[in-house]
């Protein structure tokens, strides 16, 4: 991403998020739907405890461990740490001496590696749970993804079967854990990326960039009690289970900009869950 774009990102997300006003903990969202209804794509075991356990964890870590040891996040949003991670301010951003980006603001040294990998976890996991999935049969590629999106799925990839080739492949060549992505890149396309572990496109660091709009979670806890080792068919049975309306409203505020973006918050259900 651009810099000019990243620090769009970075300054909305402050805004929406001031200083001060929102000191508190994080909580875990209650999901807007049933842990059975992705039965038999995604089972009814692996849903519970991918939720109330392991994203719960990365909860149960920001709070405790990373408010403790550096207080001065209190009050961050998670998509202030996520955009935080890597980031390099300069001595004068620092300072808030910059016009250019006033907020600018680093995770101090102590918190690094926890501020990755939990609120690197907690948004990928809200937008994987909140925004991406969506109970089997409950919606078609053809009916409920937009037609922008879907203009520019035949733009990036030919069809639907070249999305789902070329995600399934990325997803399926993660080593260890990790998760692959659909992102907007700087040129407004849809693109491609995997990262390792908790790792995300908009850390400031990240190698190769992007708003993500559709994440699939290859750790072993996301399939192994129904799949074992066989992560192929777990990616192919995500297929079926995924919320295009949601990604639809992703992809459009990411059309928009990453101002726009900014304003959507993977902590609360996507707003198909309204209706
Ligand atoms: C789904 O799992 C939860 C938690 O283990 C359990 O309470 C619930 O009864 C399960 N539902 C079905 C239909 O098995
Ligand atoms: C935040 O959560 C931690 C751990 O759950 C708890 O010990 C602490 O009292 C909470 N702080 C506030 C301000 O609620
Ligand atoms: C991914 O999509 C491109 C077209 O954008 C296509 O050329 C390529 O073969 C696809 N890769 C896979 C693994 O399907
Ligand atoms: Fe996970």
């Amino acid at each position: 991403m651009k810099l000019a774009l990243w620090l769009a990102l970075v300054a909305v997300a402050a805004a929406a998020f001031p200083r001060g006003a929102a000191a508190q903990n994080f909580t875990l969202p209650s999901l807007p739907y049933e842990t059975d209804a992705f039965e038999p794509s995604i089972d009814n075991m692996t849903m519970t405890f991918h939720w109330t356990r392991h994203t719960n964890a990365f909860i149960t870590n920001l709070n405790g461990q990373v408010l403790t040891k550096c207080p001065d996040l209190n009050g961050k949003s998670v998509l202030e740490l996520v955009l935080a991670v890597g980031a390099k301010c300069s001595w004068n951003e620092r300072r808030g001496w910059s016009a250019r980006n006033s907020d600018c603001f680093t995770i101090p040294t102590e918190c690094e590696t926890l501020v990755r990998n939990n609120a690197g976890g907690l948004w990928n996991h809200g937008l994987f749970f909140l925004h991406n999935l969506a109970p089997a049969g409950s919606q078609k590629y053809a009916d409920d993804a937009s037609e922008e999106l879907q203009t520019a799925i035949w733009e990036a990839f030919g069809d639907y079967d070249g999305l789902k080739a070329n995600f399934s492949a990325a997803a399926a060549g993660v080593f260890g854990s990790g998760w692959a992505w659909v992102v907007v890149n700087d040129d407004g396309k849809l693109a491609i990326v995997t990262t390792p572990n908790q790792d995300n496109p908009l850390f400031a660091n990240a190698p190769v960039k992007g708003l993500p709009i559709l994440g699939i979670d290859v750790w072993e806890h996301a399939y192994y009690l129904k799949y074992y080792n066989v992560r192929a068919s777990y990616i192919s049975a995500f297929f079926d289970v995924i919320n295009w309306k949601g990604v639809s409203d992703l992809y459009a505020l990411a059309k928009e900009g990453a101002g726009s973006y900014a304003t959507a918050d993977v902590l609360k259900p996507a707003a198909n869950w309204e209706d």
